[in-house]
């Protein structure tokens, strides 16, 4: 049989299918995020999400270390505070959750890059990402205040970073100005650009406490059929001086990703959200996939899909297999 060209000439051991290996995941694009909750010496697991905890104060620091020991240089923090109101005043409270939270883990993991999702819906008695009106409607603008301030107030308390996540109109440009009026011109922005009104936010929404009260967010999220949408999204966002944009969920839109990174020439990231975490946990544990080759899988996909950075609950326990 003659056949000049044969793919499989390249699979034949590890070293060669090393060699020309097109993906890598590398630790040092990964972010780990955490949850920290009022109350004292808590580590409490999530039922939704096997293997993830909440935290309090006291105890992130333990937790930052370790972390920072298993190879991930970088956390995304969600504070779960012990009261909630319609003005979200824990978001930007000097002495709220994630404005203590910064400083134990700098203490403890000094060079750990911080990162803070900028949202109101942890902190609102209602659930919803923004300032309710009229008893039902989401009102954007008189948001934007309310974001700005939560932003510069981690800024204040040492996040090296803001990820703001409640797809707002004009957020982005809202904190980048008063980030820069307060001193903190050299805060990066990683906007939540094109992040969509998804199922798979499920577990998150038991693991932080922050399911709405009323309604859904499909108002201000995306809606999934849409990626030309997405794209409009992240060009805005650029445009109002996001630094870095996600993509959200990453599994289900590894379209959408592969899209943004084509046209955009900022990094790009991908946020494989609570759903895709507790899927495959759920499967490994009835004996149905291979966890680990499972997860390596995925996110492998992510990157080859385009995402320079990757969000995922599974960081810390990836990194020594990577
Ligand atoms: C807050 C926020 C959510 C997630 C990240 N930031 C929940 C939501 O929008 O309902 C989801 C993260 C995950 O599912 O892992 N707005």
């Amino acid at each position: 049989m003659s056949m000049i060209i044969r793919p499989r000439r390249l699979r034949g051991n590890a070293m060669l299918r090393k060699m020309v290996c097109e993906t890598y995941v590398l630790p040092d694009q990964l972010i780990q995020p955490v949850f920290i909750t009022h109350g004292k010496a808590i580590k409490e697991e999530i039922s939704a999400m096997p293997g993830q905890f909440r935290f309090s104060v006291d105890k992130i620091g333990a937790e930052a270390m370790e972390i920072w020991n298993a190879g991930i240089h970088a956390m995304l923090l969600f504070g779960i505070p012990e009261k909630k109101d319609d003005k979200a005043s824990g978001a930007y409270a000097k002495d709220g959750i994630v404005q203590r939270a910064i400083p134990a883990i700098k203490e403890a993991a000094p060079d750990m890059y911080v990162i803070t999702d900028v949202c109101l819906c942890e902190y609102m008695s209602h659930g919803h990402c923004g300032i309710v009106a009229d008893g039902q409607r989401i009102d954007n603008d008189s948001t934007l205040e309310l974001l700005a301030r939560s932003a510069v107030s981690q800024a204040k308390s040492g996040a090296d970073m803001v990820a703001p996540s409640d797809m707002m109109d004009g957020r982005v440009a809202a904190i980048r100005e008063a980030l820069d009026n307060e001193g903190f011109a050299g805060t990066p922005i990683m906007s939540y650009a094109a992040k969509y009104a998804s199922c798979f936010y499920g577990p998150f929404r038991d693991a932080a406490k922050g399911a709405p009260q009323f309604g859904d967010r499909k108002t201000y999220q995306m809606d999934p059929p849409n990626v030309r949408e997405a794209i409009k999204e992240v060009k805005l966002d650029i445009a109002e001086g996001a630094d870095i944009v996600m993509v959200k969920p990453a599994l289900a839109y590894l379209d959408v990703i592969a899209r943004v990174r084509d046209v955009v020439d900022v990094p790009v990231a991908a946020y494989s959200v609570s759903g895709e975490y507790s899927m495959i946990k759920a499967a490994a544990k009835n004996g149905w996939i291979d966890e680990k080759r499972a997860i390596l899988e995925t996110l492998t996909a992510i990157k080859r899909a385009g995402a320079d950075i990757i969000i995922t609950y599974f960081a810390k326990d990836v990194a020594n297999l990577l």
